[in-house]
This record gives C-alpha cells, structure tokens and sequence, in this order.
C-alpha cells in the first residue's frame, strides 16, 4: 500500500488538506479579473494551492495558464516558456494551433517537435532576441488576453517564483513592458508567487518599481491546526491504521504546524509504522529521533558552512526559544556574548539570505523546525 503523506512535491487532491477559504477566495479573484500577490514563507503550499484553484476556475470555463520561474533563468528561456503556454491555449490540432499561433506571435517562429518514443508533438520557438524586443514581448503579453476577448473567456495567467526574475539582467525591462500591457486587461487575473520576502517586497512595495501596488497582497499562512489534524487522522485512517488521542496535536506540536514538514513526520511514521498499523503518543517521539538522525547529516553540512558569529547567532535563539526576542538588546548580546550589534547585523542577513532564518510578522523563525531541534539537542544542555 502506498503511503497517503506526500513531501518534496505539490499536494493534490487527496494529499491537500483545507485550505477552503483560500481556495475560495483566489477563485473569486480569478473571476473577477483581480491581480494577487502570493507569498509565504518556503514549503508552506503555494505551489500546491494555486495549482487546486487553477483546477477548479478551469472546471468553470476559464483559460489558465502557470509558468514556473525558478527554472527559467533567461529572458530568452521566457520568451519560449511563454510561447508554449500561449501554444497550449491555442488548443485543437497543430494545425490549428500552429496558424493561431503564427497570428498571435507573428515574430516567433514555432516548430513542431516529436519528442521519445510517443507520437506527440510539442511546439517550440526561434526567436531573434538581438533585433527588437518590445514588439516581441509586446506580442506575448497581449496574446492571453487576446484569446480571452475571443472566446469570451476570463483567464489567468500564474507566475511561480516571481521573484527570480528579478535576479535577470533584463529582468527590470521585463516587468516594465509587463506591467504596460497586463494593467489593461481586465479579463485577465495575473497571479504571483513568491517566497523571498525581501525581493517580493521590494517588486511590490517600492514606488520605483514597474509592479508597485499592481495587486492584492495575500500572505498565506499556515494551515489551521483543526483542520490539520482532521487531515492526519483521516489519512491514517484511510490506510488501516488505528490513531490514539492526542497524537495528531503532537504532531503538529512539533512541526508547528508545517505543511511540508507534518507531511514528512507523517510520512516517516506511516513507514515505521506500516505492520502494527498503530500511532501512539510515544511513537510519535520516536519519529521525531528518526528525521533528526537521517538528517543530521545535513544539519552539520549546513552548520560547516556558516562562520562562528552565525553560529553563535542560531544557538542563542535555539536557547531563548522565542522567535519575537530583540536580537539588538543588550540583554539578548550580553547574554549570548553575541560582541557588537554591527556583527550580529551582518550574521542575520547572511542567515536571512541563505534562508536558514525567516522573517515571520516580525519574528525571526528557523525555516527548518527539525534543524531547530537539532541545534537544542545538540548545544542547549
Ligand atoms: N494544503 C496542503 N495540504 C497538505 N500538505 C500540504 C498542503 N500544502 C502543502 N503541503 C505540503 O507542503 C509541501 C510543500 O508544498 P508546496 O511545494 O506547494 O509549497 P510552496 O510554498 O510552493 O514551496 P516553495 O516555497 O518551495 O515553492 C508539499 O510537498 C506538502 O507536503
Ligand atoms: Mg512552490
């Protein structure tokens, strides 16, 4: 039998818990044309979310389409992942497709690709990125839309990882001509995800930037611990296994409520767990011991490669267990002998930027709880 617990992927259907008034409002958004801005932190299930919204507006008639930035590393690579979205839209045969798409994306030049062994073929682009780009970018922001007026359509376009493409050198040219044509569309909902904090803001927040105020912000959070805990139960339930009082509020007790991390304890147990079929209190503990030690080895990893003032950073707040403590006071410094505010400044931003340490509403939070706990067993006495 196959364990229910899924980690390191998205979440669907039966693997994705609640989230029902997440999932309503973004669909309401969607159908009334409003721009979004999604963030979170790391592994919270943005991902997973918005691929269950663009499930279900796509039930409801309207064209969707996602585009994941974090593998495109180009504004050439954009223009071809673009392109085949747009292909995509286009549906019906390649023929079809192909002379829609020659109308749409008259600068593009689209070739038909069979790829493995099945007969089915993709399309791909050439393009000239050295001659001018305006109309080609022009082209491709307009084409979504354009499909939508012509079919009477809504549509949404989902950009995953935004923020990398404000690591491009073209990026800030990009988003300029972005914003120029997406403001217009009014049948169109255009969706961002990010989890760098940092960048999404400063996209989103700086009025000298092409994507000041472009949407509503919605900070997504974890989900609620209820809800969570049904989700467990239900799940170990569904596979044959018998789960005692209290064991989903552990769970979640250590994982604080993670998705990605209830997932893997969860998972971890199921497996340890698959004869008896049994979870108790105790075993939950015992789990816990199991992901700290196949992990250890990625805990020292990680801690080799930070220098002592970071080092000594972690364990002060792995001692004060206070994510809220004001790390600048001179009690905090004093009692950690942190040394000068300057150096403990600059030990939090490389913390922050190797996304060891999070800012949660104000609060500096491990990423990791399991690299959290490690860190107590290993140096709070
Ligand atoms: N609604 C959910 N129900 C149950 N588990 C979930 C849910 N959402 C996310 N998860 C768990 O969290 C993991 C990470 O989810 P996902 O990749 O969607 O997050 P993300 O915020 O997009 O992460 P990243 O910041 O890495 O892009 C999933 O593999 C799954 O284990
Ligand atoms: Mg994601």
């Amino acid at each position: 039998m196959k364990n229910p617990f899924v980690y390191g992927k998205v979440a669907r259907g039966e693997s994705f818990a609640d989230r029902k008034r997440e999932l309503a409002e973004l669909s309401s958004d969607i159908l009334s044309g409003q721009n979004v801005i999604l963030f979170s932190p790391r592994r919270y299930g943005k991902t997973s979310l918005i691929l269950e919204v663009l499930e279900r507006v796509r039930a409801q008639g309207v064209l969707t389409v996602y585009l994941d930035l974090f593998k495109v590393v180009s504004e050439g690579d954009f223009v071809s992942a673009y392109a085949r979205e747009v292909a995509r839209l286009c549906g019906g045969g390649i023929r079809t497709a192909l002379r829609r798409i020659r109308s749409l994306l008259p600068r593009l030049v689209p070739k038909v690709v069979l790829r493995g062994e099945d007969i089915e073929a993709e399309l791909e682009f050439e393009f000239d990125l050295r001659g001018e780009r305006e109309p080609l970018l022009g082209d491709l922001f307009e084409a979504v839309a354009t499909l939508a007026g012509e079919r009477g359509k809504r549509a949404v376009v989902v950009f995953d990882e935004f923020q990398e493409l404000a690591g491009w050198d073209e990026g800030e040219r990009v988003q300029r001509h972005m914003r120029a044509h997406f403001q217009h569309h009014e049948e169109v909902s255009y969706i961002f995800l990010g989890s760098k904090r940092h960048l999404m803001e400063e996209i989103f927040q700086n009025k000298n930037r092409p994507f000041y105020r472009f949407g509503k912000h919605f900070p997504l959070g974890k989900i609620p611990e209820g809800e969570f805990a049904e989700f467990i139960q239900a799940r170990f339930a569904a596979t044959g296994f018998r789960v005692e009082e209290g064991v989903a509020e552990r769970i979640l007790a250590v994982t604080e409520n993670h998705p990605y991390y209830t997932q893997l304890l969860c998972h971890v147990l199921w497996d340890r767990l698959r004869d008896e079929r049994l979870v108790t209190p105790e075993h939950v503990d015992a789990g816990v011991e199991e992901v700290l030690s196949r992990e250890a080895h990625a805990f020292h990893d990680m801690w080799d490669t930070l220098p002592l003032k970071a080092r000594q950073l972690l364990v002060a707040l792995a001692k004060e267990g206070d994510p809220r403590v004001e790390i600048y006071s001179a009690r905090f410094l004093q009692q950690h002998n942190l040394g000068p505010a300057s150096s403990v400044q600059r030990a939090l931003a490389r913390l922050l930027s190797d996304e060891i340490l999070e800012r949660v509403d104000g609060a500096y939070e491990f990423t990791d709880v399991f690299f959290k706990r490690w860190l107590r067993r290993e140096f709070v006495p």
